[in-house]
């Protein structure tokens, strides 16, 4: 395998070194390139960029593989669960009993947010959208935690054990918060977490318990759930999570750095999706669409309407999520005897655009958003909370990600460039001498 490759530019031959990826995975190495060739590298939306190098997780979009340090997410959804593959995705091993439970400890021990800032959610009104409250409430987090804002070791804590109770306050706190604003959308009183319950059930208890009435999770209810939050773990450098790369590289806290990333995941093209699914198939069930004039509409170049829960960046080939999801999905319907209408929508609509050609020649297939909304909806969580439990899930991964910005040996701030199209120089003319000329005049 060559190590370099030649770029030629005006007759004149350019060396440019190869890096290759423990999977084989080959980027060119363009850091030198203006200085070499005073050329700068064009990729609107990073398609085709490497950002950084990261040990984190392998997704081969061609063969729809995903990995999270090395595991496949298959036998990780046969085998494992949210908190042990948190734990993985940010110490790059899976723990030792020992480690587990002493992490199950901590994220016990910080699952109440301090009191003052439960008057946070007053200054909300109940109609604020829960990802504009998750983002804010985190952000806020940061304000009563800034002595483990680093992981610098500056105090009797090593920097691996600080990192530790760090990720566990937020891995904890932030499903409090998430309950807590539900809470208040409904005008509810906040339900206090129970020490003795597991994550997700615990997480279920803060959102549907009464004073007087508890909530309890069917096992099997907490299992789908916990199983969307560990497929939602990491995606390596999706919009969110290079976001958080980017808010980290500045040398920004892990509160801050989070924060931004759950505002970038609230995007209807990324995060938003599973929301944007389930009112998709709504309107079809409620008359407004048909699953044909849907998949026309997604066609027609002439309109912007997309066919949600389809279509993936990276993968061109079956989004493995999808079909863990679709799977559980079926599994839990059958088990609660369940039925959802929406259920036999999306499948309608799955079989009209695996089979139309549209899609085929794009390679576009379900992605994970696809089945998540309809588990979501029969657990009872709101349409409005569905990236709320994304952002959950997707905690761990940008913890990890935060990390390796902070430890990478390269690190530098993330400032990329631009190739500029605006105008060229103008001369400024100054108000008293614009009589009857435009403000700023052509030179
Ligand atoms: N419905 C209809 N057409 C689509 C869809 C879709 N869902 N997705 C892509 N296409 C078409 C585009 O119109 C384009 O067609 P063209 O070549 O004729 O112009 C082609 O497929 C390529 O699409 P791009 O937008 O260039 O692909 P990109 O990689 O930039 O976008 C994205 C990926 C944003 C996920 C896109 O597929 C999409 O908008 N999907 C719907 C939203 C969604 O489900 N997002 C969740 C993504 S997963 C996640 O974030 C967890």
């Amino acid at each position: 395998m060559a190590e370099n490759v030649i770029l030629e530019i005006d007759d004149k031959k350019y060396n440019l070194p190869l890096i290759i990826g423990t999977e084989g995975e080959k980027g060119i190495n363009i850091l030198k390139l203006r200085d070499q060739t005073g050329c700068i590298a064009y990729d609107p939306g990073f398609g085709n960029t490497a950002s950084c190098d990261s040990k984190i997780t392998y997704i081969n979009g061609e063969n729809g593989i995903m990995r999270y340090h090395g595991i496949p997410i298959e036998q990780l959804a046969e085998g494992s669960d949210f908190i042990e593959v948190a734990y993985l995705l940010i110490w790059g091993k899976i723990p030792t009993a020992q480690e587990r439970r002493h992490f199950s400890d901590l994220l016990t021990d910080n699952a109440l947010i301090h009191e003052n800032l439960k008057s946070h959610f007053e200054g909300f009104p109940s109609s604020a959208h829960p990802m504009a409250m998750l983002s804010a409430m985190i952000n806020a987090l940061g304000c009563y935690h800034h002595d483990l804002g680093k992981i610098e070791g500056e105090d009797e804590l090593g920097p691996e054990q600080q990192l530790e109770v760090l990720a566990a306050r937020l891995i904890s706190k932030i499903r409090t918060i998430a309950a807590f604003s539900y809470k208040m959308s409904r005008g509810e009183p906040f339900i206090y977490p129970d020490p003795n319950l597991r994550y997700v059930s615990n997480f279920l208890h803060m959102m549907f318990s009464l004073p007087h009435k508890h909530y309890e999770a069917m096992p099997e209810v907490a299992k789908a759930l916990d199983m969307i939050l560990m497929l939602h773990a990491d995606h390596e450098q999706n919009c969110s999570t290079t976001t958080v790369r980017m808010v980290a590289s500045a040398g920004a806290n892990l509160f801050s750095s989070v924060s931004a990333g759950v505002c970038a995941l609230w995007g209807r093209l990324h995060g938003g999706a599973n929301m944007a699914v389930i009112n998709m198939l709504q309107q079809i069930h409620d008359g407004g669409l048909n699953a044909k004039k849907c998949i026309e509409l997604a066609k027609d170049p002439k309109s912007d309407f997309r066919l949600m829960g389809f279509g993936h960046r990276v993968y061109k080939n079956h989004d493995p999520r999808a079909r863990i999801l679709k799977g559980a999905c079926e599994r839990l319907f059958t088990k609660l005897d369940h039925k959802d209408p929406l259920l036999d929508i999306a499948l309608e609509l799955e079989d009209l655009a695996l089979n139309d050609s549209y899609f085929i020649e794009r390679k576009l297939y379900p992605n994970v958003d696809f089945y998540s909304g309809m588990i979501l909806r029969s657990i009872g969580i709101p349409t409005n909370m569905f990236t709320v439990m994304f952002a959950i899930g997707r905690l761990p991964g940008w913890i990890a990600h935060w990390r390796e910005v902070h430890e990478a040996e390269n690190m530098k701030i993330a400032r990329p460039r631009q190739i500029y199209t605006g105008n060229k120089e103008l001369h400024y003319v100054p108000m008293a001498q614009r009589q009857g000329v435009s403000p700023i005049e052509s030179k």
